[in-house]
């Protein structure tokens, strides 16, 4: 963490809570979120949910954020959901890039690019995922793939250098696994990711949040957090319960106070 840069907590609800128990989770990190000031705190629900936690959530600080967006503005893309759409159900963020986007779905980096400029254009703040498998980092490509992704969205990133933003380092073997990946790993990626950006834009490598993700819970989110170029979290499965998700508020709030 640095002090030039305010921290981001994103819950990653993936395919659950859709339905009408999404407000319940969704009113009680609210609550914690209200109490601590100096943190930014965003969940992603399923798309179904998210035009009732919109209601739901209305003027408090608590920020709603989608899963994927199509490229496209409109059109014959049967089952896909555009960027103004999500602004008029009313998010501020949508994750684009996820590894199980590109994984299942293929999501390419080229597409990721197009994504996140859609997102610009219609005023949403994209959280671009990044990060290498367990086979590519046993291989020593990490900063490699690192890169390669990275280069496909950064000139996008760069138009928009003063637009709200994050990038999401989700090393894809840490992803669901309960192995997440220790702080000199995640602070070697979080600073590669940052010098690389500097090559083509210094100022946007010093505001831009990097955050981790994969495997983040209670228990490692202060010594995650406490890395110098790692700017929040992007937490899948501890994000789907309040008594997993608040000890890593509670945690990253108390790092903007030490
Ligand atoms: P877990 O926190 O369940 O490992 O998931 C991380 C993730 O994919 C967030 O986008």
């Amino acid at each position: 963490m640095n002090p030039s840069r305010r921290p981001l907590i994103a819950g990653n609800w993936k395919m659950n809570l859709g339905g009408p128990e999404s407000i319940g989770l969704a009113s009680g990190i609210a609550r914690v979120a209200r109490e601590l000031a100096g943190l930014d705190v965003v969940i992603c629900p399923p798309f179904t949910a998210l035009a009732a936690l919109a209601a739901e959530l209305d003027g408090g600080p608590l920020r709603l954020g989608a899963q994927n967006v199509h490229s496209k503005t409109s059109g014959a893309f049967t089952g896909e959901i555009s960027a103004d759409m999500l602004v008029a159900t009313g998010c501020t963020w949508v994750i684009v890039g996820h590894s199980e986007r590109r994984q299942f779905f293929g999501d390419t980096d080229s597409w990721v690019a197009e994504k996140a400029q859609a997102a610009f254009k219609a005023k949403l703040a994209p959280m671009v995922c990044v990060g290498e498998t367990e086979a590519q980092r046993e291989a020593g490509e990490t900063l490699a793939v690192l890169e390669r992704q990275l280069n496909a969205v950064l000139p996008v990133l760069v138009a928009h250098a003063r637009a709200p933003m994050a990038i999401a380092y989700e090393p894809v073997w840490a992803i669901g696994t309960g192995k997440a990946a220790g702080p000199a790993d995640a602070e070697e990626a979080h600073a590669f990711i940052r010098k690389y950006i500097a090559g083509t834009s210094e100022e946007l490598a010093a505001r831009v949040r990097v955050l981790y993700g994969g495997s983040v819970t209670g228990a490692n989110a202060r010594d995650l957090l406490g890395c110098a170029n790692v700017d929040g979290a992007l937490v899948g499965g501890a994000s789907i319960a309040i008594e997993k998700f608040e000890p890593i508020l509670r945690a990253s709030h108390a790092l903007t106070l030490s």
